[in-house]
């Protein structure tokens, strides 16, 4: 049961029984507890299974796949804790190989796009379909137009060809005389973050490390809220601080060496999960 309007991340029931159900609509159409944003309620199947994040290169009807990854939203190891915008990503994720990315397409991306182009407002760019993997196959949760973070850093390490000329063939409508090619390796993105993050980051702590990170084999780092202070030394200055991605022949190997560059990198109050990419193994 979802409140039709915005509700601050907060307008979601996810019931467990029709009697839940029942009450939460209650509580938002007849009780307010929503306010205006619950006056209106989208109901839906309640589906099981593994969230997963699809990418395709898109241009009027055409899906170039990119790949998959899965996204680890919670603080916490073990999916504890409060969301957060992505604490590590993992691809390909288990079970989920490259026919089946592409039978995804053919289900969900490939007949919207069809359908835009029908009517007359033709769709170019990065298509990130958000899927749960459920008993009965996947289940769209949501388009977003935009690559996902993390799941980008691990997705474009395995980019063997240049992105910008692949990015201006897609602005230019010629993704077809472009090649894109991608590698067969495993890829990871574990995000370190500033302590106290989601809720306050706390900033300031000086970095180090991330060249001793990046020596290591297949290791790459991405910073994202990072600054230099007045006395240019690398500083926390986000929530999200960096990320440290690998590639490997397997999704272990990649694991071993991402993991390997987050104890290369440190400064007071790091956190970072520990798990990042145990399921997919
Ligand atoms: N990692 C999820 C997102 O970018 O929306």
């Amino acid at each position: 049961m979802k409140a039709d309007g915005l509700a601050a991340g907060k307008g979601v029931v996810v019931a467990q029984t029709v009697a839940e159900a029942q009450d939460a609509v209650r509580e938002m159409m007849t009780e307010g507890s929503m306010g205006d944003a619950g006056r209106s309620v989208v109901i839906e199947d309640c589906l099981v299974g593994e969230e997963v994040s699809l990418f395709a290169f898109c241009s009027g009807e055409t899906a170039m796949l990119i790949g998959a990854a899965q996204d680890h939203k919670r603080i916490g190891d073990g999916d504890t804790g409060p969301n957060t915008g992505g604490m590590g990503a993992v691809s390909p994720p288990r079970g989920f190989d490259r026919a089946a990315q592409e039978a995804a397409l053919d289900l969900v991306v490939r007949p919207m796009l069809k359908e835009m182009v029908r009517r007359g407002t033709p769709f170019r760019g990065v298509i990130f379909a958000g899927l749960m993997l459920t008993e009965t196959g996947p289940q769209l949760i949501e388009y977003n137009v935009r690559f996902g973070d993390p799941e980008a850093q691990a997705l474009l390490l395995r980019l063997t060809s240049d992105l910008l000329p692949a990015l201006s063939a897609l602005a230019e409508d010629r993704l077809d005389t472009t090649p894109v090619t991608f590698s067969d390796q495993a890829a990871i993105s574990i995000v370190m973050a500033a302590r106290g993050y989601p809720a306050k980051p706390e900033t300031g702590a000086v970095i180090s490390g991330i060249a001793d990170a990046e020596a290591l084999d297949g290791v790459r780092v991405f910073q994202a809220g990072t600054k230099e202070n007045a006395a240019r030394e690398l500083v926390v200055a986000g929530g999200r601080v960096l990320s440290v991605c690998a590639l490997g022949d397997t999704v272990q190997q990649a694991r071993e060496r991402a993991y390997a560059g987050v104890k290369a990198i440190s400064w007071d109050g790091a956190a970072w999960r520990t798990d990042i990419g145990a399921r997919a193994l």
